[in-house]
């Protein structure tokens, strides 16, 4: 005998529970046979006019819709959160979990058999997977696609990464201000979502290297007519995969995950990969943590985009995109299930790569041994991340003075002072900007350099923090300090003056102040007034986990697969 369907706890009941489920839904036309026992997909979107990056979903959700259909399903659209990484105060990062547990909730509480997951900006990509993995339906995700590339006075040019460039080129006096307005435009002149390998494109490809999407998910630009027959593609897929009860416990194992850690580095991809990944895997009940990432140090960088290399995503796309990345990496990829039912080998077999330059063969790479490094020592005894293809290789290996910067106000009101006390040489320091501290944990590690400094030419410096910082983003920045500063960490301790070591051969972050003066320190120490008191941000800061843990809330961790029995009348 087969199962019965999970919406058919909703719809084929013949009582007055059944008859209010099916009847409420007849009010939008749908016929007696949409209830009779077919696969109900939903189809979680998170499109909103505050998150431009995904104003392209409500035209991709009919095209899931087709496919839907044309499988014998019945495709039921829902919103969900969304999160506009460039809209929203204090970050977009702050509310990730909140949408997650949107997500969670609706598919939990909704009579659907299935999801497709329509994301694309950065936070919501990993938001929807893990409230989805959390449910254990099966799922499959769609994503924005890039822009098409940013283009300025007949040049290329990439979102957040040209932004950063510009500003700092405006701070030197090397562009007026007018030009800088004027590249706004340009730089963002199609739907989809940044077209760097940041955040967006980086949780994109990792989501096809862990077979959680159709392969070419991740670089189509989002209005490429081959992602709406994608879109078509995946709806006729969630209908088989219903059948097949193919859920995101059976893709996203450990393999799975490492493998998004390898082409994680072969990609150059974001550092926000991390935090999303860990909590993840959290969710799924995968016992990843920082070392685990360790894999990937020795892998070289492979696409040559933004902000570690110099093309854009939509050269990515025409070049091949995620296949042919995979397909350099196939003596080290993971055996893996992926959506198709199929080992992850049958999503890159045969790839052909269509541009050499853009996607680099594993033998003439763009940078050996690219992979973010985790550091360990007194300052960051949990951990903190670098991401050497985006960083100065000289600065790798240093140990110098730190100047420290309290918190960001700190920060925004000095930074550019001509008396500021900084050389080159010396280390940045930012307290105050961890998961409880912001909180949020904001994209603000890449702290902008010194305006004198900038004015002499100085480009990039060691930066420290307890921060993230944006995946289009780039130089010698240390991130995610664990534990935080607002959680008592040792950052919470240095002082202006101390010398702080790094080395990210060794994997080495070391703050050189005797243990004795750290404890005299320490027993001073009192934590800052938590900037909210109420609501959503309150439970945040209350039950956030630190960065090496992936920055979930402790009560989200791992999952409920139950069914819901009680009905509402
Ligand atoms: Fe949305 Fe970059 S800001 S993807």
């Amino acid at each position: 005998m087969t199962k019965k369907r999970r919406s058919q706890h909703w719809y084929g009941k013949l009582d007055k529970d059944g008859f209010i489920h099916r009847s409420w839904m007849k009010n939008q036309g749908f016929p007696d046979h949409a209830f009779d026992g077919r696969p109900i997909i939903g189809i979680c979107n998170t499109w909103s006019e505050l998150t431009p990056c995904n104003s392209g979903l409500r035209d991709l959700a009919e095209g899931v819709k087709r496919g839907v259909w044309e499988a014998g399903g019945f495709p039921v659209e829902f919103p969900v959160m969304s999160l506009g990484e460039t809209q929203m105060k204090p970050t977009a990062m702050l509310f990730r979990n909140l949408l997650a547990m949107d997500v969670e909730e609706s598919i939990r509480a909704y009579g659907i058999d299935g999801v497709v997951l329509l994301g694309g900006c950065d936070k919501t990509t990993p938001g929807q997977l893990m409230g989805a993995a959390s449910v254990d339906l099966p799922s499959i995700v769609v994503s924005s696609g890039p822009m098409l590339n940013g283009k300025y006075r007949g040049q290329d040019i990439g979102s957040g990464t040209d932004v950063w460039k510009f500003s700092e080129a405006v701070r030197a006096g090397e562009m007026t201000l007018q030009d800088f307005m004027n590249a706004e435009s340009g730089m963002s002149r199609s739907a989809g979502v940044c077209m760097t390998m940041g955040t967006a494109s980086t949780m994109a490809s990792l989501v096809e290297a862990m077979g959680m999407s159709l392969p070419t998910n991740a670089a189509l630009p989002a209005v490429d007519a081959r992602r709406m027959a994608l879109a078509h593609l995946t709806g006729k897929r969630i209908v088989e995969m219903v059948d097949e009860d193919l859920k995101p416990s059976d893709i996203l194992t450990k393999e799975a995950f490492e493998n998004a850690i390898l082409a994680n580095a072969a990609v150059g991809g974001s550092t926000n990969a991390v935090v999303h990944l860990l909590a993840l895997a959290g969710r799924v009940g995968v016992d990843l943590t920082l070392k685990d990432f360790e894999i990937g140090s020795e892998i070289p960088l492979l696409v040559n985009c933004m902000p570690s290399g110099k093309y854009l995503m939509e050269d990515f796309c025409y070049a091949g995109g995620v296949p042919v990345v995979l397909n350099e990496l196939k003596p080290f990829l993971r055996p893996a299930k992926t959506v198709l039912n199929k080992d992850i080998s049958a999503h890159f077999g045969g790839a052909e790569c269509f541009n050499k330059d853009v996607i680099r063969p594993f033998d003439d790479p763009v940078k050996p041994a690219a992979g973010l490094r985790v550091l360990r020592g007194n300052l960051a005894p949990n951990g903190a991340i670098v991401k050497p293809s985006a960083a100065t290789d000289a600065l790798l290996e240093t140990e110098a003075e730190a100047f420290v910067f309290e918190n960001i106000e700190d920060l925004k009101a000095n930074i550019d002072r001509d008396d500021l006390p900084v050389t080159p040489e010396t280390i940045l320091v930012l307290k105050g900007c961890g998961p409880k501290g912001y909180p949020g944990m904001p994209e603000v590690g890449n702290m902008p350099i010194p305006a004198k400094l900038v004015k002499e030419g100085v480009r990039d410096m060691i930066r420290i923090s307890d921060a993230r910082m944006s995946g289009t983003a780039f130089g010698t920045v240390i991130l995610h300090v664990s534990p935080e500063a607002q959680a008592g960490g040792t950052l919470a301790l240095v002082k202006t003056g101390d010398r702080i070591r790094v080395s990210a051969s060794k994997g080495e972050l070391d703050l050189l102040v005797d243990e004795k003066e750290l404890d005299a320190r320490r027993a001073l120490w009192q934590p800052d007034d938590p900037h909210y008191t109420r609501g959503y941000a309150k439970l945040y800061i209350d039950h956030v986990l630190q960065a090496d843990r992936g920055a979930d809330l402790d009560f989200l961790v791992g999952k409920d697969t139950r069914l819901v029995t009680r009905e509402s009348h």
